[in-house]
């Protein structure tokens, strides 16, 4: 991943192969943002209007390459739009910098070394810029061989090496900190991105056990799988009949980080169906060609998880990686079956494409016995989800109003766009089963809601529990915006940590 370090050196005379200046949409055109000032000055203070003469206007997501003026050490200026100028005595948005740093480093594919010269007010903003910088430059290039050979890979092109983010001070603790932050949250999260995108027939149950078995080897966290034989003596009858097609059985992860100074608990649970065919309920073409990002909420709990070892948060934080291929088979479970659940429950399967649910209630209902002080699920649950909050924004339901209110004030916070959903009541009914306990569809209006309702049913009494349904913004089938790349984007992961960060602070309930 790109390197992010710190640099107290002015813009115009630090070594690099590119400085990245920002440039806001004035009135009266572009205006070079504060921390580009010498840059700026270079180009005799003329740099907004030789940017309008090349057509640039500040606006978002735009970006202007041009060579510098002698007194720029960097032989190239890169201007990345900030989108309108911030109100008098008003900063711009940490957002705004962390899109804006990723556009840029997107745009720097093959570059070594690029300077953020960047409007940076606090360490916060160092922060975003690194974090930007870092998540920008993602590119998945494992399986791009061009036909050729080894040879043609290691040509094509690599991210940016080095990002220098300029204004902050790096021998204040503060700044470091946020650095380190950044570093450990970007490379976990390009992880998360790598296993979503990675094939399925490379990414299997197994193998993402195996992922998540050598990461918490590395970094000091307790791993427990479940293989399909302990799931059945367990009686995980959910993420049995979801796997039991696939001729690669299930599995169940269980990641635990511990901190000696911890006051509070916290279960993340993930959504990892490997490859979600629908099953007998088999999707159309067209609605299959993206279904290795179904396991995108299981990548996420696990990048959660090892970011908070990484950066030794003071709560207890346990990941459940709830693993299984949905496929049709000679032995898959039918529309008719019914499940013996973990909780005891039955649940009548009469569509097996709504498997997610299935896997999470057994997950769901094992990670209650632990009674940690809040449950989070995130899962690519419906299609219906994205209908209601299209491609780029999560919905979050929840059986407590102040605990979705903070999951949502998080989620803003770190600038994962996220809305709340309710859990009506009146939903319930249709999902009565005239031979089990319920049934595992209900009416088709609501669809994210009815789904929401049967998770709820298998969470223990008493337990703060929020679901996060990410189907909408998990995969980005578009072209790539901001720090966002084509592909797995690693959403929730920075909620979840931000979530787990609060409650080591004793900020949440
Ligand atoms: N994995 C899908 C949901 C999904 C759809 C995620 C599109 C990402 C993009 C899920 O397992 C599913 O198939 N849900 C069904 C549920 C229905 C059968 C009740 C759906 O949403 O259609
Ligand atoms: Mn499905
Ligand atoms: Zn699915």
């Amino acid at each position: 991943m790109t390197a992010l370090t710190l640099s107290t050196a002015a813009a115009a005379g630090l070594r690099a192969d590119v400085v990245v200046v920002g440039v806001a949409k004035g009135d009266k055109g572009p205006v070079v943002a504060p921390g580009a000032e010498a840059v700026d000055q270079a180009f005799d203070a003329k740099l907004g209007s030789v940017l309008e003469t090349l057509g640039a206007s500040g606006g978002d997501g735009e970006v202007t390459k041009l060579p510098s003026p002698a007194g720029v050490k960097a032989p190239v200026v890169l201007a990345v739009g900030l989108g309108a100028l911030p109100e008098k005595d008003e900063t711009f948005a940490t957002d705004t910098l962390r899109r804006a740093a990723g556009v840029a480093a997107r745009a720097l594919n093959g570059t070594k070394k690029a300077a953020f010269a960047l409007p940076v007010e606090d360490a916060e903003d160092v922060a975003a810029i690194a974090e930007g910088a870092a998540l920008g430059a993602y590119a998945f290039v494992a399986y791009k061989e061009n036909g050729k050979d080894a040879k043609a890979k290691k040509d094509a092109k690599g991210p940016l090496a080095e990002a220098v983010i300029l204004g902050g001070k790096p021998r204040d603790k503060e700044y470091k900190a946020a650095i380190e932050r950044a570093t450990a949250l970007a490379e976990e999260m390009n992880r998360a991105r790598d296993l979503i995108n990675t094939p399925p027939n490379d990414l299997d149950p197994e193998a993402f056990a195996a992922v998540a078995q050598a990461a918490a080897k590395e970094h000091g966290i307790k791993v427990q799988v479940l293989d399909e034989k302990a799931l059945a003596k367990g009686g995980f009858g959910g993420i049995l009949g979801v796997g039991v097609g696939s001729d690669a059985p299930p599995r169940l992860v269980k990641l635990t980080y511990t901190s000696s100074k911890a006051k509070k608990s916290l279960a993340f649970v993930g959504k990892g169906i490997t490859y979600d065919s629908g099953g007998i309920s088999l999707k159309p073409a067209g609605h299959n060609e993206t279904m290795k990002c179904d396991m995108a909420g299981a990548a996420a709990v696990f990048a959660a998880v090892v970011t908070a070892a990484r950066l030794g948060l003071e709560v207890n934080v346990t990941g459940w990686l709830a693993l299984a291929e949905n496929m049709p088979s000679g032995s898959a479970t039918r529309p008719g079956d019914v499940l013996r659940m973990y909780s005891g429950k039955t649940v009548e399967v009469l569509n097996t494409d709504a498997e997610g649910r299935l896997v999470l209630a057994d997950a769901l209902a094992k990670a209650s016995e632990d009674k940690p002080d809040a449950i989070v699920d995130v899962a690519t649950l419906t299609g219906a989800m994205m209908l209601a909050l299209g491609s780029r924004t999560f919905g979050i339901m929840a059986n407590d109003d102040a605990f979705r209110t903070s999951v949502h004030e998080i989620a803003e916070e770190v600038g994962e766009p996220a809305w709340p959903m309710p859990l009506p009541e009146h939903l319930k009914k249709g999902m009565d089963s005239p031979t089990a306990d319920i049934a595992n569809m209900g009416e088709r209006m609501g669809g994210g809601l009815v789904a929401g309702l049967f998770l709820q049913e298998f969470v223990g009494e008493g337990i703060a529990w929020a679901h996060l349904d990410i189907a909408g913004p998990a995969f980005n089938d578009g072209g790539p915006f901001g720090y966002t790349p084509k592909g797995g984007t690693g959403t929730a992961v920075r909620t979840l940590v931000r979530l787990a960060e609060r409650t080591a602070a004793g900020d949440l309930g």
